[in-house]
């Protein structure tokens, strides 16, 4: 049946974000740890697999996909998934891009660009090459940024994503700033969410809340508010000065929950409700159980009937409020 996907709290879920690996090339403190353990080979979902799963979504009428990883360019073939998942492209899908961290762009953005991706999200944090390589402990600056060019010059618009992290990048909040604005890239800061093993880690100590931030920027700037939304959590402002746009994603200080409409699938085929719970729904088995798709439909649904209403994150509770999953289990 193609009724569409409500959830309990009555969001229509038109949403999915779709990890295609755990893997990443770079190592980013607040996402994974040093020496992550990555899934067997065998326990992933074959590209088939997911473009099988991704479908049946679209199927329920989903109109947005973001695939995500770990670094979803580092899953072998990839291009093969986005070629067939751009088939859906104006069957059913309104938008399919991706969030990267920009080390493959160059390799890619053409080939994303030719089967029909408009814009990429890059997680892109400090324009300092030494922090850069800090933060995500085996990134190199000089190779995103020639990612992030040659997404540009395929024709994508790119949007970065910075995370605002104490004592990091505070002092670079100009400078990100003036460098989208020359750039000509939308720009998008996050609180730094409570997830992650704690080792010499500590989130509570990273944390930056945007409502700071946005003070900050209101000191020099004019900052209009814009009703426009992409689909994602972000709210966004203009700059009235040059005419940019700022999003802020407040998962701590401005909860987006009674407006979520997205869910997002593992590479192993767990169908995670919700960003900030444990629960999580096995797609695989009914995947793997028949050729038909009614059953992985079915699963789906009964999913989606227990999407609970939002995250729980809260720093007020200390590094006992933290989630041990990391953020690269579900990408985001
Ligand atoms: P747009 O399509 O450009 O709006 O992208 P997006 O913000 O939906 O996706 P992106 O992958 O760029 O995510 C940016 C940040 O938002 C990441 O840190 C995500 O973890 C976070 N994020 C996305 N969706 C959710 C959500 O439902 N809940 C929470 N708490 N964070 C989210
Ligand atoms: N808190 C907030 N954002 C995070 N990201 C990864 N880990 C965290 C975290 N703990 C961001 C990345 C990327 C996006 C998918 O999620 O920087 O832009
Ligand atoms: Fe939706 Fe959960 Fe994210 Fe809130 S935290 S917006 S409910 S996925």
């Amino acid at each position: 049946d193609a009724a569409p996907l409500i959830d309990p709290f009555a969001r229509p879920i038109t949403y999915l974000r779709v990890s295609v690996t755990d893997r990443c090339d770079f190592r980013c403190t607040y996402c994974m740890s040093e020496h992550m353990q990555f899934l067997p080979k065998a326990d992933l979902l074959t590209l088939e697999e997911l473009e099988r799963l991704s479908s049946a979504f679209v199927d329920l009428g989903v109109r947005k996909l973001r695939i995500t990883g770990g670094e979803p360019l580092v899953r072998r073939n990839i291009m093969s998934f986005f070629e067939a998942m751009a088939q859906r492209l104006g069957s059913g899908l309104d938008e399919l891009t991706l969030t990267t961290n920009g080390s493959q762009l160059s390799r890619f953005a053409r080939p994303l660009a030719e089967c029909g991706v408009r814009r990429v999200n890059v997680s892109l944090d400090t324009l300092d090459p030494d922090k850069f390589a800090a933060i995500t402990r085996w990134g190199r600056l000089p190779q995103v940024l020639d990612g992030i060019r040659a997404a540009q010059d395929a024709g994508l618009r790119v949007k970065i994503n910075a995370v605002a992290l104490k004592g990091f990048n505070e002092d670079e909040l100009f400078a990100l700033l003036d460098w989208c604005a020359t750039q000509g890239h939308d720009l998008t800061f996050i609180e730094v969410m409570p997830m992650g093993e704690m080792g010499d880690e500590n989130r509570l100590d990273q944390y930056w809340a945007l409502s700071d931030l946005r003070a900050r920027l209101a000191e020099r700037l004019t900052l209009t508010p814009l009703a426009e939304r992409t689909g994602g959590p972000a709210r966004y402002v203009r700059v009235e000065e040059t005419g940019q746009k700022i999003g802020f994603i407040t998962p701590l200080t401005h909860n987006f929950c009674e407006s979520c409409n997205r869910v997002r699938v593992t590479c192993t085929g767990e169908l995670f409700m919700c960003l900030g719970q444990e629960d999580r729904a096995d797609l695989r088995s009914a995947l793997r159980a028949s050729p038909d798709d009614e059953p992985v439909r079915q699963a789906i649904r009964a999913a989606i009937a227990r999407k609970p209403k939002g995250h729980d994150f809260d720093y007020s509770r200390g590094v006992g409020g933290q989630m041990t999953r990391h953020m690269s289990h579900t990408g985001g």
